[in-house]
């Protein structure tokens, strides 16, 4: 795991820092019961009442959100602190892709904490309150009492709230319906906040002004072929067929994705992401996000669904949760949507499906761990394809971090230890993962171009994260790291007179958007991991969650990652956004039409 040399980093808010450390200097503060933030607030005179007010039950909601609003209050709110950063900062903490999330998601005071950053990235800093304290079991008699006492109802319930789950209940609440959406993780966005390369539709108004001719038919082979074949061919032809109107939808909810570029196994550009190359995911999750609130959707945080509840018909009639604060309690509804995402973050369940993948790193936020497929599947759901995990080539050597596929797609070349190419850049993900995993030392270079870098402006991310080694020419690149010179030169020489021609006979690379010619030069080393899940549960065109017998579950529906099918053995760069915004708005309305008594199910 990368390392940083943080000496200039501002840990926080320069006042409250510097309170931290005169308290933490003098006498390094533990609870046992796990109250670092409220010691360290204590040891300053602030009380108790000065947080939670002065009611006899000091209650925290299960989202933080009240008690976020105090801690805003006196210290301001996350763009308040992230200008507090020293200048020439090199990380400022307050200022990430996670957008405007709550401060207790990093700075925990009665439960476990962990900064959420530092899931995927190591950051070799002091976060005051946020280090990992030992819990409580919560007692067994009061959670029985809690599941008495508490029983809510909502037309459609959402678990998940990744791009597919926020779709789904957007499009439901516009259906008329009324939605709790609940994650289990501290914020919103699930894997969907890091999806990087775009998002793949196929003629739509961003390719059409471009002039790039694409249709339905060329994504759905492309896609159908991507994922060997085996992919459920009317999913995969909803896929295609809706993509243009998903990136319609997006649009007029306030995204930009404009951009148009390529990933791997796609015949022409499609993958659409905000103009001048910024990741799509962090984007995109801002919007469903932002639309969500201003529906006044109620949107659940630290609150993970335990079970879904079944009538002696076998029809789902609700969920049990388990809130961080409010213990278990029911919810009844007319509409279940599993939006729950996958499971490369469960390193346990990967190694049970796939042994050889074990130990592996993955590109995946902690929350990626599979309870969404048991959830469906202890109810009756049939589980497809789970064999079907999908290892990212590029992720950057010794960390969680992805280098996006779309840094191959504007141009860049993957070099071995020996300085050579190796493969087409541009194939799919098993055959270019595979291909790293041949060369020495299993790992491979991006090697790319200041002209490449500046048309992605998400590769300056990586630049901020220290990952890239460079060089003012190819030999001085070649020496950073360390491969011989003469070969790299070659090799860039050879790639630049493929461009020139229009052609690439050594590796028949289907596009060579731009040559490796202009200094600096570039190099992130590389190594695959786990990224995807193709697996999940079975579902119809219209989402609902399919039984074993191939019947359509009542009152069960899903979208997503938490599904299997799309995207066959093998999916393409580009598609699990397409999927969790088509899918989720499919879910999403096929949901409220049971609400409303429009469907047989
Ligand atoms: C990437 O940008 O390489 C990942 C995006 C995706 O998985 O579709």
């Amino acid at each position: 795991m990368k390392r940083f040399n943080l000496k200039t980093v501002l840990l926080v808010g320069a006042a409250l820092a510097l309170q931290v450390a005169a308290v933490w200097g003098a006498a390094p503060r533990t609870s046992g019961a796990g109250n670092a933030l409220a010691d360290l607030h204590t040891a300053l005179g602030v009380t108790c009442a000065s947080c939670h007010g002065t009611a006899k039950v000091a209650a925290v909601d299960d989202s933080e959100r009240s008690i976020n609003v105090t801690c805003v209050g006196c210290h301001g709110n996350l763009d308040a602190m992230a200008a507090q950063a020293r200048a020439g900062s090199h990380v400022n903490p307050h200022k990430s892709h996670l957008g405007d999330i709550n401060c207790t998601v990093c700075h925990m005071g009665h439960v476990q904490s962990k900064a959420y950053c530092t899931n995927c990235h190591a950051f070799a800093m002091k976060i005051p309150a946020g280090d990992p304290v030992p819990q409580k079991p919560a007692p067994k008699a009061a959670k029985k009492a809690a599941v008495k006492q508490r029983v809510e109802r909502a037309d459609v319930v959402v678990i998940g709230a990744g791009a597919a789950g926020m779709t789904a209940a957007i499009t439901a609440h516009d259906a008329g319906a009324r939605v709790i959406l609940i994650e289990k993780q501290p914020i919103t966005g699930g894997n969907s906040m890091l999806a990087a390369g775009g998002m793949n539709a196929a003629g739509t108004r961003f390719q059409k002004a471009k002039g790039i001719a694409d249709s339905v038919e060329l994504m759905y082979q492309d896609t159908m072929k991507g994922g060997g074949n085996i992919g459920d061919p009317a999913l995969v032809r909803v896929l295609a067929k809706e993509s243009a109107g998903s990136v319609d939808w997006l649009t007029s909810l306030g995204a930009d994705i404009s951009d148009v570029g390529r990933m791997g196994g796609a015949s022409v550009n499609r993958t659409h992401r905000p103009k001048g190359g910024a990741a799509v995911g962090a984007h995109i999750a801002g919007v469903l996000k932002k639309n969500a609130v201003q529906r006044r959707i109620d949107i659940r945080l630290n609150s993970k669904v335990v079970k879904l509840i079944e009538d002696n018909k076998g029809r789902i009639t609700g969920v049990q949760v388990e809130g961080k604060h409010s213990g278990l309690y029911t919810i009844k509804a007319k509409a279940v949507v599993l939006t729950a995402g996958g499971f490369s973050a469960n390193a346990d369940k990967v190694a049970f499906y796939r042994p050889e993948y074990k130990g592996m790193t993955t590109s995946n936020q902690p929350g990626a761990t599979g309870d969404g497929m048991d959830l469906g599947a202890k109810a009756g759901g049939e589980l497809k394809d789970m064999k079907e995990i999908q290892i990212h080539p590029t992720v950057a050597a010794g960390s969680r971090i992805l280098i996006t596929e779309a840094v191959r797609g504007n141009g860049a070349i993957l070099v071995n230890h020996e300085g050579k190419r190796f493969v087409n850049e541009l194939t799919t993900r098993d055959k270019a993962s595979a291909a790293i995993l041949a060369q020495t030392g299993k790992s491979a270079y991006l090697v790319f171009d200041e002209g490449i870098r500046k048309s992605l402006k998400q590769i300056d991310g990586y630049f901020h994260l220290e990952l890239v080694k460079e060089g003012a020419t190819i030999q001085e690149l070649a020496a950073a790291i360390n491969v011989p010179a003469t070969v790299l030169e070659a090799t860039v020489a050879s790639y630049n007179a493929a461009f020139d021609g229009k052609s690439d006979p050594d590796f028949k690379r289907p596009d060579i958007p731009r040559p490796i010619r202009t200094a600096r030069y570039y190099a992130i080393e590389v190594k695959p991991g786990v990224h995807y899940t193709m697996g999940g549960l079975k579902i119809n065109a219209d989402g609902q969650v399919l039984a074993a017998s191939g019947t359509p579950m009542a009152g069960l529906f899903a979208a997503g990652e938490v599904t299997g099918g799309v995207h066959g053995n093998n999916r393409l760069g580009g598609n699990s956004i397409s999927e969790t915004i088509t899918f989720g708005r499919i879910a999403g309305a096929s949901a409220a039409k049971l609400v409303k008594g429009g469907a047989k199910k």
